[in-house]
């Protein structure tokens, strides 16, 4: 078992989320084979649990049967050079259907994003979503001891601290992390059993959101609910005769990483790149990275672009637009519908502007390994990022990060979180169709100067506040005494 050294004391980690690191599956020929980690979470937190050791306790979403293990479903990963124990939670169909498909994210994400009118609410779902969450709960208690601090990731498990805490009476260290928004409680009181969402995430004992209006929304909650005490200013609830803190630490990304591998992704591999996709590299390029999420804002960009085109006449053939997608939660009909409308949307635009030479929009949802994002990030003069609401959007980061020539763009919405830390961005209200095609325009038209004056620094900040800056903020923030604490975490 793996320690880490955190504010002094060394404490097991126990990770839980519901994504796993690594999923196992079969080659052609039957041998087990395991996938890396792709991108966003999981990736993120591979490298500092390899680093501390420790159990990673996540949905075993792989083949069941491609087990490389113990009786307890317990694999080393990685697989060839052992540094941490997964243990895989395995799911029934209908589970899957009704805790994940149904109340994580028919019920929780729409409603933590504000779109009320997108919650489905249904007894199935929250009978489910509570007995699973007692699973990951049961799991993470039998890898934990009083000595470990366990470390719960996102929206998937409110009431799994809840079990930790009565499988461990003598009390493991639990923190949360929150990584999508915290709406008001207005907004939050809408589900039925708000009250036992939130008692369930004060289970923990401490509970970290990416930006302040987060923690405050949560706060307020917190202070709605009988029998407890909120302390505003120092950031702590008092229930049950506990302390729980409530911090805003931003989450960063390995800044130094994708510099790296952006700065070896040369002229000529963007030149093979581009190529591949029908993308011509002497022309602009503007880049948009999303999951196929009805947040994410997408027909509202391709329709700022179609704005921007009919307004300016003199940028088409000049620009390309590519948007790289991924699929998302597909079983969802709202996730196939905002699929088809962003596919639609590219056809509209391509149909309307495209030439024999120039294809406005190119839309990509192959797969590309991190060499080829982070060169396509860092090849591209403007990145859109341009969610209706996000918790935080590192995909505005990781973009930052790759401008090693310190010469993009970055346009931002103004309801991501990552716009209170990067206010050197071109900053856009993703509902202004105008307004974006103008903002689009004004990057496109701005100084050598400006531009490297406003990248310089963002990146200066992504490099500071990067992935190791969070982890350490996060785990030392949970190894301090919460008496001591006045503030919850950085300010931002
Ligand atoms: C968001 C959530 C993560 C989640 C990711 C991908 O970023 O905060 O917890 O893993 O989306 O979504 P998925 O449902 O595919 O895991």
């Amino acid at each position: 078992r793996g320690t880490r050294r955190a504010g002094g004391t060394e404490r097991d980690l126990v990770v839980v989320s519901n994504r796993e690191p690594y999923q196992h599956g079969y080659d052609a020929d039957g041998g087990v084979v395991v996938d890396e980690p792709v991108g966003g979470l999981t990736a993120g937190l591979d490298p500092v649990v390899q680093r501390t050791g420790g159990d990673w306790v996540a949905w075993g979403d792989g083949e069941a049967d491609a087990v490389v293990t113990d009786e307890d479903d317990c694999v080393a990963v990685p697989p060839d050079d052992e540094r941490y124990t997964l243990r895989r939670v395995w799911l029934t169909d209908d589970e899957v259907t009704d805790y994940y498909y149904g109340y994580s994210n028919r019920v929780l994400w729409p409603l933590c994003h504000d779109l009320v009118g997108r919650v489905e609410v249904e007894p199935r779902y929250w009978e489910t979503y509570e007995s699973v969450n007692e699973s990951f709960g049961e799991a993470a208690a039998e890898r934990a001891t009083e000595d470990s601090t366990v470390w719960i990731q996102d929206y998937h498990f409110c009431l799994a601290p809840k079990t930790i805490r009565e499988s461990l009476p003598e009390g493991a260290n639990t923190v949360q992390f929150w990584h999508i928004p915290w709406p008001s409680w207005e907004t939050f009181r809408v589900v039925p059993h708000a009250g036992e969402l939130v008692e369930g995430l004060l289970a923990n004992d401490l509970l970290g959101f990416h930006v302040e209006r987060y923690r405050d929304n949560f706060l307020d909650c917190a202070a709605a609910l009988d029998g407890t005490r909120v302390d505003r200013e120092a950031g702590v609830v008092h229930v049950d005769g506990r302390t729980v803190r409530v911090g805003a630490f931003p989450m960063g990304v390995d800044a130094e990483r994708i510099a790296s591998t952006a700065a070896n992704f040369d002229q000529h591999a963007w030149a093979h790149l581009a190529g591949t996709y029908g993308i011509d590299p002497n022309v602009a390029v503007a880049v948009g990275v999303d999951r196929l999420d009805y947040t994410k804002g997408i027909p509202e960009r391709i329709g700022a672009l179609e704005r921007f085109w009919e307004d300016h006449p003199e940028w088409r053939g000049e620009l390309t637009f590519v948007q790289k997608s991924s699929h998302s939660r597909s079983r969802i009909p709202a996730y196939e519908r905002i699929a088809e409308e962003v596919t639609a949307a590219v056809d509209r635009v391509n149909d309307r502007f495209g030439t024999a030479t120039w294809q406005p929009i190119v839309h990509v949802d192959d797969h590309l390994d991190q060499r080829e994002l982070y060169g396509l990030y860092r090849h591209s003069d403007l990145a859109l990022v341009s969610p209706l609401k996000d918790g935080m959007n590192l995909v505005a980061k990781e973009y930052a990060a790759a401008q090693v020539d310190d010469d993009g763009v970055l346009l931002l919405s103004e309801f991501a979180g990552a716009h209170e830390e990067l206010d050197e961005a071109v900053q856009i209200n993703p509902h202004s169709r105008d307004g974006f095609a103008t903002a689009i325009h004004r990057a496109l038209s701005m100084s050598t100067v400006e531009r490297r004056r406003r990248m310089r620094s963002l990146r200066e900040r992504v490099r500071d506040n990067d992935l190791d800056a969070w982890v350490t903020d996060v785990l030392d923030a949970a190894s301090r005494d919460p008496e001591a604490l006045r503030a919850g975490g950085r300010d931002v």
